[in-house]
């Protein structure tokens, strides 16, 4: 394993624009690999989780799927595409075509294959080490490198050592104990009766500072919350998620299990964004938008959940309230303004309606305001000796006729109603109006 071994260090550009078939793509990836190291990749999409999806791999614009005989150096097995082992000539492009329901989507992956040196490889440098991976360590933390071995099922890996270096370090189960440097962990792969070994790079790097540890993603945004949206708006709604830096989870949004490319491909009413991330030492922070076009009525109480890898979140639409002090203002003015109301046709009709209630509850003693008659008649009083005169005929005859009996008012009538000594009693507790 000393020796330079035989390398290749190629590329394909990718055909995206060359892709004339009918399948969008929706991923780029680039995987790197060495010459003569066992390697596949799983068609990770969000679409396959439909379970209807088909997957074909296809290499370059080649119209032939690639073989799905176990015994082929490069086989499809599921949705991986699986080479054993990797050679020289197997750089480029590769496409994994996901057919759907009706629906067609494409990964691309633009595989680059190294010559492997296993000397001379300076100490952290991804660039000298395409195909390894890289890793934090915290002090003070019980930690442990991951060798990254991802194969399907029917490749069995055992026996995992661990080297720094060139001395070999410890054998565990795909975890070793840490220190800065180079490390590289080697496995065994059995696959349909041949044995390979496979091994993979790792540059760790030691740091005091206490980062994102968490491998589970975390999602900021939403946070099972209801959005108000109005009918017929356009409205986007961005899924914030914090994973670490190296993290391989998909990130989505979904209308129940369904993609919403795919609940929504007829219409294209409501969209993934694309996905825009902001990397910081060890973590990243990623942004992935939903935008409703136009939102509709079946929208509202609808969980829209985010995905990230095994974390989920949703929010739900609701139709705005309405604004809550325009209510307020509304209800103030109808109170002033029904009262208002009745204090005028009160003052205005105040007669009137005493002599409605007198007569709706017969009611002929005092009534709320403690007065006992309506009006209180003035009037010129003759001397005591002389004969009635007309304003006599008038007052105590004509008024009361037509006033009392006809319109029923009560009236306090000077000369008839009072009694010695009570004029200015009644006078001043009695009457509503003068007449
Ligand atoms: C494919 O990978 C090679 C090497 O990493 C790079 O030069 C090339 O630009 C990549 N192509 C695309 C389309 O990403
Ligand atoms: C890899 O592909 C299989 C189907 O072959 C799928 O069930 C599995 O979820 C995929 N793995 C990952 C990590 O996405
Ligand atoms: C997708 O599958 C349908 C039938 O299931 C087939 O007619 C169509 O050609 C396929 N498309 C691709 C790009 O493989
Ligand atoms: C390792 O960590 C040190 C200090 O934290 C930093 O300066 C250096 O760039 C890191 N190296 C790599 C390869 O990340
Ligand atoms: C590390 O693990 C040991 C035992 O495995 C435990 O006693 C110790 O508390 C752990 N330390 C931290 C910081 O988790
Ligand atoms: C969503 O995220 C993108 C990218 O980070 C940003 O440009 C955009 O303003 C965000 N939109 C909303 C509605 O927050
Ligand atoms: C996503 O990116 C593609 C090109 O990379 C661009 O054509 C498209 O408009 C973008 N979509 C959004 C919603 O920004
Ligand atoms: C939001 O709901 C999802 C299930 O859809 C659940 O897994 C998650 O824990 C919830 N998050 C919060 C903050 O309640």
């Amino acid at each position: 394993m000393g020796a330079a071994s035989l390398l290749l260090c190629l590329s394909v550009a990718l055909p995206l624009l060359l892709g004339a078939d009918e399948c969008q793509v929706i991923r780029v990836l680039t995987e790197a690999s060495s010459t003569k190291q066992p390697f596949a990749f799983n068609c990770t999409s969000p679409l396959l989780t439909s379970g209807k999806a088909r997957v074909t791999w296809y290499r370059r614009l080649s119209k032939v799927p690639v073989s799905t005989d176990s015994q082929a150096r490069i086989h499809q097995e599921q949705s991986w595409l699986v080479f054993l082992p990797v050679a020289w000539g197997d750089s480029g492009t590769y496409r994994c075509i996901v057919n759907d329901t009706d629906m067609c989507r494409q990964v691309h992956v633009n595989l680059t294959v190294f010559e492997k040196y296993e000397c001379g490889m300076s100490r952290n440098s991804q660039m000298n080490f395409p195909d390894g991976h890289e890793q934090i360590l915290h002090v003070g933390k019980n930690d442990s490198l991951t060798c990254h071995l991802n194969f399907p099922k029917s490749c069995v890996l055992d026996s995992v050592k661990w080297y720094k270096l060139v001395r070999q370090f410890t054998a565990g189960k795909g975890r070793a104990p840490l220190e800065r440097g180079s490390y590289a962990c080697e496995a065994s792969l059995t696959h349909a009766g041949r044995q390979f070994t496979v091994s993979r790079r790792i540059a760790v790097n030691v740091t005091e500072n206490v980062g994102y540890e968490g491998r589970i993603p975390k999602i900021t945004y939403p946070i099972n919350n209801t959005i108000e949206a109005q009918l017929g708006s356009t409205l986007t709604v961005n899924c914030t998620i914090t994973d670490s830096r190296d993290n391989t989870n998909l990130r989505c949004w979904r209308v129940g299990s369904t993609w919403v490319d795919v609940y929504y491909q007829e219409s294209k009413r409501v969209q993934e964004g694309n996905e825009t991330h902001v990397a910081f030492k060890e973590h990243a922070v990623y942004t992935v938008g939903i935008t409703f076009l136009e939102v509709k009525m079946e929208d509202y109480g609808h969980p829209f959940t985010c995905h990230a890898g095994v974390s989920a979140a949703y929010f739900m639409l609701k139709p705005p309230a309405p604004d809550g002090r325009a209510y307020l203002i509304g209800g103030l003015l109808a109170i002033t303004g029904a009262a208002a109301l009745v204090l005028c046709v009160s003052s205005r009709f105040r007669i009137d309606i005493v002599l409605w209630y007198r007569s709706a509850f017969h009611s002929a003693g005092t009534i709320a305001d403690g007065k006992l008659y309506d009006a209180y008649v003035l009037y010129p009083k003759p001397p005591r000796d002389c004969r009635s005169s007309d304003v006599d005929t008038l007052v105590l005859r004509a008024l009361p006729e037509v006033l009392e009996r006809q319109c029923g008012y009560k009236l306090f009538i000077f000369g008839r109603d009072e009694f010695p000594g009570q004029e200015s009693q009644h006078i001043k507790q009695s009457w509503r109006d003068d007449v």
